[in-house]
């Protein structure tokens, strides 16, 4: 066997054979076997059953009863069981066209990459499958605060989010996996640094049935991702915490030997704005700074963006309470936690890039 497919299905019934002719006729001459993964609560099992006794590849079925780890638990357990070492894994319900799964195949075999990675965000790949302009924004935000996250191990994936990979079993220690909800691929990568490549895809609409995604799914990868990288981010959050309080203390103490208001706002400022950024050097980033050129243009970019920021947020804070008609204090602190996140993710992905 060349080339195990696996396919997490949950009441994707009317997919199934239409999936199943597509990857066999756009993998003739492979040697190539289908397996379902199947967590549905309707008839999606005897319709792959009825589909496998005709189809042209061999096509594995697996029920599972207790479908621990959502999506991402079936498809551990399909790579578990898979034939071959290449497994690719692919949505059920089409979005993943199956005659992409012939680039990833090639480009696995020029022997560079343990993941292949069929990727929305790459040149000649498009995302028009997604639904709407909010989950366009939510796939495209989310993106980019796990990248922000794992600034190294996906230097090399524009799209760690996708359901639709090739990966080298060999390359994988399945035993170390906790899958937790839609994103497997994203905890693969985040576990170990692997070499990863891509290949691009237009993420077509659904053939048939429903989106499983939901608000829940979505908050299960928040708490993956904080999980998976409780470090990083949090140490951020720490540094600007403490360089607030330090800044009020400076000034707090600089009036009371009798400096004027203003001047003792600026040095407090000054110092917090200098000690801030050490201590994101030698602290926070300080695994990044070798590759990330100079200091001197790390620091013009760090100060850059909190001068920005700090004008950015007037206006923010004035559409929020004269056209949204929030209260002022909860809009300071609404722009307060959102330039908080824009942040982190312009720090690890501009300021320290390699
Ligand atoms: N076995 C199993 N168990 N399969 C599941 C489960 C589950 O609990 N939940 C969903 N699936 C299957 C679906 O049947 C489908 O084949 C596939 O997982 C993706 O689910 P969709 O409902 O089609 O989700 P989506 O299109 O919103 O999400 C896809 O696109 C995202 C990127 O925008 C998935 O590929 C995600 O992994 C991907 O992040
Ligand atoms: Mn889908």
């Amino acid at each position: 066997m060349q080339l195990s497919v696996i396919v997490p299905t949950f009441n994707e019934g009317p997919n199934v054979a239409e999936l199943v002719r597509r990857t066999a006729q756009a993998l003739v001459g492979r040697e190539v076997e289908v397996i379902f993964v199947d967590d549905s609560t309707d008839d999606t099992p005897d319709i792959i059953r009825a589909v496998a006794a005709t189809a042209t590849i061999p096509v594995r079925l697996i029920h599972r009863d207790d479908p621990v780890g959502g999506l991402g638990g079936a498809v551990v357990e399909g790579i578990r069981a898979a034939a071959s070492e290449y497994c690719v894994v692919m949505d059920g319900d089409l979005q993943h066209p199956p005659e992409v799964i012939a680039d990833l195949l090639a480009r696995v075999e020029e022997g560079d990459a343990d993941v292949v990675v069929a990727s929305r965000y790459i040149a000649g790949g498009t995302s028009d499958g997604l639904a709407n302009a909010v989950r366009t924004t939510v796939s495209r935000a989310s993106t980019l605060l796990t990248k922000a996250m794992f600034p190294k191990k996906l230097h090399n994936c524009s799209d760690p989010m996708t359901g639709f990979f090739l990966i080298d079993r060999r390359a994988l220690e399945v035993d170390e996996l906790r899958p937790r909800g839609f994103k497997i691929l994203l905890e693969i990568l985040a576990r170990k640094q692997m070499r990863v490549a891509e290949v691009p895809f237009s993420f077509a609409p659904r053939f048939a049935g429903e989106s499983k995604a939901s608000f829940s799914q979505g908050m299960r990868f928040l708490t993956q991702l904080t999980m998976l990288r409780f470090g990083r981010m949090s140490a951020f959050a720490i540094v600007g915490g403490l360089g607030a309080v330090a800044n009020l203390v400076i000034m707090w103490a600089l009036t009371a030997v009798g400096v004027q208001y203003i001047v003792a706002a600026i040095v407090a400022s000054v110092i917090t704005i200098v000690a801030n950024f050490l201590a994101l050097e030698y602290l926070v980033f300080a695994d990044m700074r070798q590759e990330s050129g100079l200091m001197r243009h790390r620091f013009i970019k760090s100060f850059t963006f909190n001068g920005v920021e700090a004008i950015v947020r007037i206006p923010v804070i004035w559409l929020l309470v004269n056209q949204a008609h929030i209260q002022s204090v909860v809009a300071a602190a609404l722009t307060l936690i959102a330039a908080f996140v824009v942040r982190f993710v312009f720090h690890a992905l501009v300021v320290y890039a390699p």
